[in-house]
């Protein structure tokens, strides 16, 4: 199957990144059939689908012609059947959970077409896990968004032991030929890259403050006003090259020993966790949220990485 034979793309849950998935995809001239269990869920999308366009042809990705087509490209619907029946492609976006998951998997095998690639946006599942609950084991992969996905580049295109190279080189030349950076994962593990590197520095930050280093203000202001910054620009390779592995090693000889190595969360974040304390949608987690400023950093968030896209050639 070759990339110009995928012209019609069924995208399962319509949830925060399922309706983002959506919008990118029919921007970019995709027919595409959003499904969500929840009539509701699908309403909601419209309002997402239209602020997300706008917000690409904000950054110069999209004509604002292009922006006024997509919403009539993507038909809507509660009937998982009839979304993917002509699909050349299906992406499952629905909660996080492996039995709705392999259900649904086992669904969509039953009904779309047998030439049908399936990629699933799960954060944590294996690949092999899900292509267990089709018969088409070869033509399933991940292919893992981050949020917002449509401002984000990467996929990480994640391998199951059975996915072919047909299959992962139909995903990345998809991709590719709308602007995103697609990696491959070549073997499966829990986490793929991005999260398990992302989890290794929060391991490290929660130790920090429990151990009373710093506090979580001082820790973001740390990462915000140094690393991170060049990482958004050079990736931890490329930024170990520059400083000289030399150096980077007799730095690793100092803090490999004393950095923190536990194979479980810490229990104060499960004492936060149990005590309802949850981040912005509870209006506190290690900071305290008005509804003001929860929004305040979620637009801060969009415009940085809007910024960041009009200026990157990653
Ligand atoms: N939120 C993130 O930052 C993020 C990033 C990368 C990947 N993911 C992954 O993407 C997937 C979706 O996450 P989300 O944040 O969009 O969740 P969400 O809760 O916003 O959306 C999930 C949607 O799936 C629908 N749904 C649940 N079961 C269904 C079923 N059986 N059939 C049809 N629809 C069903 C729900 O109604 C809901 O609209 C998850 O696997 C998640 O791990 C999330």
């Amino acid at each position: 199957m070759t990339t110009s034979s995928i012209q019609h793309i069924a995208v399962v849950g319509a949830g925060l990144m399922g309706h983002g998935i959506a919008l990118e995809l029919a921007a970019y001239g995709y027919d595409i059939t959003l499904h969500d269990r929840d009539q509701s869920q699908l309403e909601r999308a419209r309002g997402g689908i239209t602020e997300g366009l706008a917000r690409l042809v904000d950054i110069g990705r999209i004509t604002a012609k292009e922006a006024a087509g997509a919403p009539a490209r993507i038909a809507m619907g509660t009937d998982l059947r009839s979304a993917v029946a002509g699909a050349d492609l299906v992406i499952e976006a629905v909660s996080e959970n492996i039995e709705v998951k392999r259900t649904v998997f086992r669904d969509i095998d039953a009904w779309a077409p047998r030439h049908a690639i399936f990629a699933s946006n799960t954060s944590t599942f294996m690949p092999s896990l899900l292509a267990a609950a089709t018969t088409r084991p070869e033509r399933v992969l991940v292919a893992h968004y981050f949020n917002p996905p449509y401002l984000l580049p990467l996929v990480e295109l994640v391998r199951g032991d059975l996915t072919n190279d047909e299959t992962v080189a139909t995903m990345r030349a998809l991709y590719e030929g709308i602007g995103k950076s697609p990696a491959v994962v070549q073997r499966e593990a829990p986490g793929f890259v991005g999260n398990r590197l992302q989890m290794a520095l929060l391991r490290e930050a929660l130790a920090i403050v429990d151990a009373g280093i710093a506090s979580p203000r001082d820790v973001d202001t740390i990462i915000k006003t140094s690393f991170g910054r060049r990482l958004a620009v050079a990736g931890v390779f490329e930024v170990f090259e520059a400083a000289g592995w030399d150096l980077t090693l007799a730095v690793a000889d100092q803090l490999f020993p004393v950095i923190e190595r536990s194979t479980e969360p810490p229990l104060s974040l499960r004492e936060k966790v149990a005590r309802g304390e949850l981040g912005l949608k509870t209006g506190k987690g290690f900071y305290d949220w008005t509804p003001e400023e929860a929004a305040a950093l979620r637009g801060r968030i969009g415009n940085a990485l809007a910024a960041i896209a009009r200026l990157s050639d990653a």
